[in-house]
């Protein structure tokens, strides 16, 4: 996934606070999304099993506020530098947004899903979400009414892991950018990258939990910092 070219491939690593400043939530700033709810009832398959419409409705909130936002300074930045850096520039995402991809990056893998996606909990087949999700809503595949949004919730396995172990080894600069480096797998990346020998940067409003796990940090919001580090390393 990152192959290692004349600039090096570079890994992104992005979460909330990279699409904050496009009016979408964090989860654990002061007035984050795990301040006003309770995870183990949005965000866990038992918590679907419980109450599928309380979950449906939750998400449905979320895809709505995605779909009325618009990519900010810190995502065109990322963009440009996926366009113009001589070596392979990998985005992994714990997002659930599509604001990387809206503002041209190509290469983005969203680890923990997609509000742009929907998955039966029955045959396991994929397509794109409506803008409202019910649990009435039958698949498409095998007609049952098994449908949930296609996110990673708590205690699932992340998508892709295989490639981003493998991007992880191959990286020479690890870039964290908007994330409390709270939850893993992500929180570890930076210490596999950095085993790899990596250069490991933290772009972030505030030192995170992980910050001495960095070699050079960068911190203010996302839409000043990203945007110089971009203009930066691109010279
Ligand atoms: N610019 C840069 N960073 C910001 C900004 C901003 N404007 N606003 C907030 N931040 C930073 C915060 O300081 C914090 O370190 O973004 C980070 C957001 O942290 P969290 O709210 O914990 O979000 P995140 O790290 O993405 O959470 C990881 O947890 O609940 C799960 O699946 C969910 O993907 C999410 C994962
Ligand atoms: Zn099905």
């Amino acid at each position: 996934m990152i192959r290692r070219g004349a600039g090096g491939g570079i890994f992104l690593l992005t979460g909330a606070g990279v699409s904050a400043e496009s009016g979408l939530g964090t989860f654990r700033d002061k007035s984050g999304l795990w301040t006003r709810y309770d995870l183990t009832e949005v965000a866990t398959p038992e918590g679907f099993a419980r109450n599928p419409q309380l979950v449906h409705d939750f998400y449905n909130a979320r895809r709505e506020n995605a779909l009325g936002a618009a990519p900010n300074a810190a995502h065109h930045a990322l963009a440009r530098l996926e366009a113009e850096w001589p070596g392979d520039v990998l985005i992994v995402t714990q997002n659930v947004d599509d604001l990387h991809e809206r503002a041209g990056s190509r290469n983005v893998l969203h680890m923990h899903g997609s509000l742009t996606g929907a998955l039966c909990a029955d045959c396991g087949h994929r397509w794109p979400a409506p803008a409202r999700m019910s649990p009435a809503d039958p698949c498409p595949e095998c007609s049952l009414a098994q449908t949930r949004p296609d996110i990673v919730w708590f205690g699932e396995y992340p998508y892709h892991m295989e490639t981003i172990w493998q991007a992880l080894r191959e990286a020479e600069i690890f870039v964290a950018i908007g994330t409390s480096g709270t939850v893993f797998p992500a929180a570890a990346f930076v210490q596999d990258a950095a085993r790899a020998g990596a250069h490991t940067v933290e772009l972030n409003l505030e030192r995170s939990a992980g910050a001495g796990d960095f070699s050079d940090g960068r911190y203010g919001p996302a839409t000043e910092v990203v945007p110089a580090w971009v203009a930066e390393m691109l010279g």
